[in-house]
């Protein structure tokens, strides 16, 4: 059995070429491949350790059937999961982005893209959420990017493969990063959907400042900043980005779930919320300067003549009925 992925790239697995690495993560490689009819595919292979838990493969594939079952334009299609001979593996659609990538490569990114990536992110989590279904490991690397720039969500319920796994096991696997996780998840709490919105509230974060509020080596440290440390302002790291917006990351990543957004759709609401505020100025273009004090005097003065020349027409009308009453 290979150990490299290098080694598999140029063979074919079960009906698929594999041409060449993407990237890895805690527990698979991800190759672009070809299905026969030369569709482009990415196809996320389980490393050789896990393949051969037949434990693991049992939950990899469940969950991969199991996200494979969410239809939804900001989700990921699962097109197929299989094994063939030695290798477990599911393809998917091929993006031509991540978030994760877009971040390091062009840094923090403008306002209203973070606004369209959130809101159709959070069209996906409410598609999922509506289903009973919490991803538990939603990062920039799990935001995929179409050409189109359509947002969609990958990686859903694989969480909970590995954690499964580690519960019933007691094998330690973690898988990516701990910087996403929330205060429930790194206390071993349960959790419900809004373990996600914390996650979401980092990945925003992170697109709005290039960085993540909490960072340490120390895998305990980061957990316990995850539970009790407020997160510093992303204002501050980048004060062009607007309050609305910074509001609604802080509502996020609030400690305790009962103080985050219940459901998706409440934070959707908020998101465009906070993009229709931001549209006029964008869209008629910022006033010259000053003009707006020029009207905030004008106004007043108008409505000023207006009301003397009411007061004066009004004392000449009685002036005129005592002259000729008299
Ligand atoms: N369908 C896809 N299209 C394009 N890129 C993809 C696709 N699926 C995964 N990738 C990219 O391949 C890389 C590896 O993905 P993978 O899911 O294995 O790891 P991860 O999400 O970074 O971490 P982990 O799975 O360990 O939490 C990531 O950078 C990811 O953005
Ligand atoms: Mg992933």
């Amino acid at each position: 059995m290979t150990n490299v992925p290098t080694d598999l790239v140029g063979q074919s697995l079960g009906s698929y070429h594999l041409e060449r690495l993407l990237g890895q993560g805690g527990f698979a490689w991800v190759f672009v491949g070809r299905e026969p009819n030369g569709t482009p595919v990415a196809i996320k292979v389980l490393k050789p350790r896990y393949a051969g838990d037949p434990q693991f493969e049992t939950r990899f594939r469940h969950e991969s059937e199991t996200a494979a079952n969410l239809d939804h334009p900001n989700i990921i299609r699962i097109r197929s999961v299989a094994r063939s001979g030695e290798h477990v593996y599911f393809t998917m659609d091929l993006c031509a982005d991540s978030l994760a990538a877009r971040i390091t490569r062009e840094g923090p990114l403008p306002e209203p893209e973070i606004l369209k990536i959130a809101r159709d992110v959070c069209n996906g989590l409410a598609h999922a959420h509506g289903q009973g279904l919490i991803h538990r490991d939603l990062k920039p690397d799990n935001v995929l990017i179409r050409s189109d720039g359509t947002a969609v969500i990958t990686d859903f319920g694989i969480a909970r493969a590995v954690s499964g796994y580690v519960a019933s096991t007691g094998v330690n696997m973690t898988i990516g990063t701990p910087h996403y996780l929330s205060p429930e998840q790194a206390q071993g709490r349960p959790l419900d959907q809004r373990a996600d919105f914390y996650a979401l509230g980092v990945t925003l974060y992170k697109a709005a400042t290039g960085e993540v509020p909490f960072t340490s080596t120390d895998w305990f440290e980061l957990a316990r900043m995850h539970v009790e440390d407020p997160p510093p302002s992303p204002r501050k790291k980048r004060p062009d980005i607007s309050k609305r917006l910074e509001r609604v990351i802080y509502r996020c990543l609030a400690k305790h779930p009962d103080d985050r957004y219940r459901n998706a759709e409440e934070l959707l609401g908020d998101l465009i919320d906070v993009e229709a505020k931001q549209r006029p100025t964008q869209e008629i273009g910022r006033p010259p300067a000053g003009s707006r004090e020029i009207q905030a005097i004008r106004a007043p003065a108008q409505s000023r003549l207006k009301m003397w020349l009411a007061v004066v027409g009004f004392l000449a009308l009685i002036a005129a009925v005592v002259i000729l009453m008299r």
